[in-house]
């Protein structure tokens, strides 16, 4: 039970990655606390009902600064601190740069930047009393390492976050606050089956199986593998770790030509 007396927030956290990372969490012992904007967020809490004492939820959206502090606020009188944060919500909506309207590039610099912010800025004076803290940014391999078409301002934002971790890694390292990310590759999730939808509305399950078989692994990541890490990330276990970009990909980073190779 490696998060167990752990109170962690997972942002996103009604379905995909979000909704691993907080089944492992649970499975962990940790309390945890979801802030998600989506009509989904009830029928997650359904499913996990077995866990009602551990779970929490707030339907807000991340990119409302005062509703989020209000949140952080009544979730620290009801549990007194908040050992982790993860800024897991985002999006992704496929457009090319010619064709991007400056509200769509809006619409993915606040979400995946400022929202992850808004909740970090809220959070932190809480960790910073207590001197200890967990923060944990899902950015991508798409931005830093590599990118499909159409992910030009998907992938701004999510090179931002890499930024964001260092920067605050070294001003938190002083008050015990860690602050890593966590970079994937393709993970199987309600992002992934919208986008390949978008890709081939007529066989949107032929973008997934090409993209498995693009992968050394031959397969997507699944949502609980992303819980894992992130479950290492936010107990002691990763004590000495900060300010790094862990990728996880089944290797799809890897390869450094598709014909050269015996
Ligand atoms: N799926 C992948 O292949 C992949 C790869 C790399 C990184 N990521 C990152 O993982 C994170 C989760 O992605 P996913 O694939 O699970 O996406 P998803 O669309 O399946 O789930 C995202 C969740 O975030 C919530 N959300 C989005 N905007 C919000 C807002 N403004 N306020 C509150 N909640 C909001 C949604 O309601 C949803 O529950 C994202 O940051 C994404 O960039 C995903």
């Amino acid at each position: 039970m490696k998060l167990k007396d752990q109170i962690a927030i997972v942002t996103g956290g009604a379905m995909g990655n979000g909704l691993g990372i907080v089944k492992v969490f649970l499975k962990y012992g940790a309390t945890v606390i979801i802030l998600d904007y989506s009509d989904e967020l009830n029928t997650t809490l359904k499913k996990l009902n077995n866990y009602k004492n551990q779970l929490f939820a707030y339907k807000v959206d991340i990119r409302n600064e005062e509703s989020i502090q209000k949140c952080i606020n009544h979730i620290i009188q009801n549990h007194n601190h908040i050992d982790v944060l993860v800024n897991n919500a985002g999006i992704c909506n496929l457009e090319l740069f010619a064709n991007m309207s400056s509200e769509l590039r809006d619409k993915h610099f606040d979400i995946n930047i400022k929202g992850s912010w808004n909740v970090t800025k809220a959070v932190i004076p809480y960790m910073e009393k207590n001197k200890k803290g967990s923060i944990i940014n899902l950015s991508s391999v798409t931005g830093p390492m590599v990118a499909d078409t159409g992910e030009v301002a998907y992938a701004t934002t999510k090179a931002a976050l890499i930024g964001f971790t260092k920067s605050l890694a070294i001003e938190e390292v002083e008050n015990n606050i860690r602050v890593n990310a966590i970079l994937p590759g393709y993970i199987l999730t309600p992002m992934v089956e919208k986008m390949a939808q978008e890709t081939n509305e007529q066989n949107p399950q032929e973008v997934i199986d090409n993209i498995a078989k693009a992968i050394p692994m031959r397969r997507l990541g699944t949502p609980e593998e992303i819980g894992e890490l992130a479950a290492f990330l936010a107990c002691d276990e990763s004590s000495y770790i900060t300010g790094q970009t862990i990728v996880i990909d089944g290797g799809s980073t890897l390869p450094e030509t598709n014909s050269m190779g015996i």
